[in-house]
C-alpha cells in the first residue's frame, strides 16, 4: 500500500471541509494489527490448513504417534516440541514448519496448491474418496515405520495405498470395482514409471485419443495404457455434464486432463527427488472383503488397517463409471451384487423399523469387520472411518451400529473424532467419523 496509505481525503459535510482518513489508511492500519492473527508466530507452527476442532485432535493424534514431548497452543496456532525432528518433519500432517523449517506435507501444498489433491491423489474424481491428510494422520497416529503393513479392504480409488506409497510404507488394497483397482494400480505404477515414457506431443495425444475412441488403443506400457483409458473415461464423462468445455472440445479436454497427470509427474518426481524419498509400491487387488479369508497368509499380516466402506446409500458408486465398464465390456451386475449389502435374495424377518436394504448392508459390514479382525496382528490397529446416511428420509445410524458391530467381534475402541465435511453438498451427509479401534 505504501505512500497511497497516507493519503487524506478532504470531503465536505454539512459542518464544514474536512481532512477524513482515506480507506487506504484505515485498511493498512487494520492489516497491521490482523497480521500477527494470520501467520502465527514460532518455529513449529499450524498449517492454514487446520481448520476446524476436528483438525486440532487430529494434530494431536499425529503428535502422540511421533513424539513424547509435545505442547499445543491452540491460541498462538504453535506447538512446542521435541524428539526426532526429522522424522516429524517428514511425516507430520498438520504442521507447516518444524523448527524453522518447512514439513514436507506442506511442501507438497505449496507445490500442487491444494492440500488434498497433491502426488496423483486426483487423478479421478471418484466418488467417496477420502482425504488424504487423514491416512497420513493416521499412519503417524499408528506409529507405523517401513517395516509396517497396511490394509485397505476397501480401497477405493487407492488413497490408503497412495499415501502409504508417499509415506514409504508398505500396504495392501483391495476393492471390488475393477475401476477402483486400475485407478489405484495408476497412482500406484506413476510414481515408479520412467519420465520418458509418459512423455506426448499434442499430436501423439490426438492420435491416442481417436484410437481409443475406435477401440484400437494399445500401448506395449500398461500404465500408459490404463492412463490414457482413465483419462479418456474422465473427459467423456466431465464433457457430457456439463457445456463448459465445448469452446475447448473434447479433445481439447482430453489433453488438458494429461497435461493436469504430466504436470503431477513432475513435481512430485520434484519432491522426490530433493528429499531422496524411496517411495514403496503398494499391492492391488481386485476383490470381495466377504472372501478375505480365502488370502489364507492374510491372516495376522497386517499392523494396521485404514479402512471406509461404501456407506452413502444415495452414492451409485458402481452406476459413476458406467462409461468406462460399458467401455471395457464389464457386466455392471456382477460387480452390483458383490457390493456390500446389495445382496439380491436377503431376507429378514426382523427388520426394527429399518429398510431391508440397510439390514442386508449391516450383515455385510459386519462380516466385513470380523475379516479385518481375522487379518490385524495382535495389537494391529483398525481406523474405521464411516459416517451416517438418509434412507428414505430416515437417518440410518451407520456410525454407532459399526462401533458396536466392532467391540462385538473384539475389538478395543480407542477413539472416536467426529470430522465436519464442510464443503459437502449433500445435507444429509454432515460428515463423518474416524474411529479408532486396537486389536
Ligand atoms: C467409500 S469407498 C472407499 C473410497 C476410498 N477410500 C478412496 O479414497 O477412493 C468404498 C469402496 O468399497 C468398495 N466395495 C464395496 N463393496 C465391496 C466389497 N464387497 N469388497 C471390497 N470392496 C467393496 C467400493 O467399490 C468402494 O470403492
Amino acid at each position: 500500500m505504501g505512500n497511497k496509505a497516507k493519503k487524506i481525503n478532504n470531503q465536505v459535510t454539512i459542518f464544514e471541509n474536512l481532512d477524513f482518513t482515506s480507506y487506504e489508511e484505515i485498511f493498512d492500519e487494520y492489516s497491521k494489527e490482523f497480521y500477527s492473527f494470520i501467520e502465527p508466530k514460532g518455529e513449529t507452527t499450524f498449517g492454514f490448513w487446520m481448520q476446524t476442532l476436528a483438525d486440532l485432535e487430529f494434530l494431536d493424534l499425529e503428535l502422540q504417534g511421533l513424539t513424547d514431548k509435545y505442547y499445543i497452543d491452540p491460541i498462538k496456532r504453535t506447538v512446542e516440541l521435541d524428539g526426532n525432528i526429522a522424522l516429524i518433519r517428514n511425516r507430520i500432517s498438520h504442521l507447516e514448519k518444524v523448527k524453522g523449517k518447512t514439513t514436507l506435507y506442506s511442501e507438497f501444498v505449496e507445490k500442487f496448491g491444494d492440500t488434498n489433491a497433491y502426488a496423483f491423489h486426483n487423478l479421478y474424481p471418484y466418488k467417496g474418496k477420502f482425504y488424504p491428510r487423514i491416512v497420513r494422520t493416521l499412519i503417524n497416529a499408528f506409529k507405523l515405520n517401513e517395516n509396517s503393513i497396511i490394509l485397505d479392504p476397501f480401497n477405493g480409488s487407492g488413497t490408503t495405498t497412495h499415501e502409504a506409497s508417499l509415506m514409504c510404507i508398505k500396504s495392501v488394497g483391495i476393492d471390488v470395482t475393477p475401476m477402483g483397482v486400475i485407478l489405484s494400480e495408476l497412482k500406484n505404477d506413476l510414481l515408479f514409471i520412467n519420465e520418458k515414457i509418459i512423455s506426448f506431443t499434442k499430436d501423439e495425444l490426438e492420435d491416442i485419443f481417436y484410437s481409443i475412441e475406435g477401440k484400437k488403443w494399445s500401448h506395449p506400457n500398461q500404465t500408459i495404457f490404463k492412463l490414457m483409458l482413465a483419462i479418456y473415461f474422465d473427459t467423456l464423462d466431465a464433457f457430457s455434464r456439463t457445456n463448459r468445455y465445448n469452446k475447448k472440445g473434447i479433445l481439447g479436454l482430453f489433453e488438458e486432463k494429461y497435461n493436469y497427470v504430466a504436470d503431477c509427474y513432475l513435481k512430485t518426481k520434484e519432491i522426490k527427488d530433493k528429499h531422496l524419498l524411496s517411495f514403496v509400491p503398494a499391492k492391488i487387488i481386485e476383490g470381495d472383503i466377504l472372501e478375505l479369508r480365502d488370502i489364507p497368509e492374510f491372516e495376522s499380516k497386517f499392523d494396521a488397517c485404514i479402512t471406509s466402506p461404501p456407506y452413502y446409500f444415495s452414492i451409485d458408486y458402481v452406476g459413476k463409471d458406467k462409461v468406462a465398464y460399458e467401455y471395457l465390456n464389464i457386466n455392471m451386475n456382477k460387480i452390483e451384487n458383490k457390493y456390500l449389502g446389495m445382496k439380491k435374495n436377503f431376507i429378514s424377518n426382523h427388520t426394527n423399523g429399518l429398510p431391508e436394504k440397510v439390514l442386508a448392508y449391516y450383515e455385510d459390514l459386519k462380516k466385513s469387520i470380523e475379516n479385518i479382525f481375522w487379518a490385524l496382528k495382535p495389537g494391529g490397529k483398525f481406523a474405521l472411518i464411516i459416517g451416517d446416511s438418509t434412507v428414505n428420509g430416515k437417518k440410518i445410524p451407520t456410525t454407532m451400529t459399526a462401533k458396536k458391530f466392532c467391540e462385538e467381534v473384539g475389538f478395543k475402541f480407542e477413539k472416536l473424532i467426529f470430522n465436519p465435511l464442510l464443503g459437502a453438498r449433500n445435507r444429509a451427509i454432515r460428515g463423518e467419523s474416524v474411529i479408532i479401534f486396537k486389536k
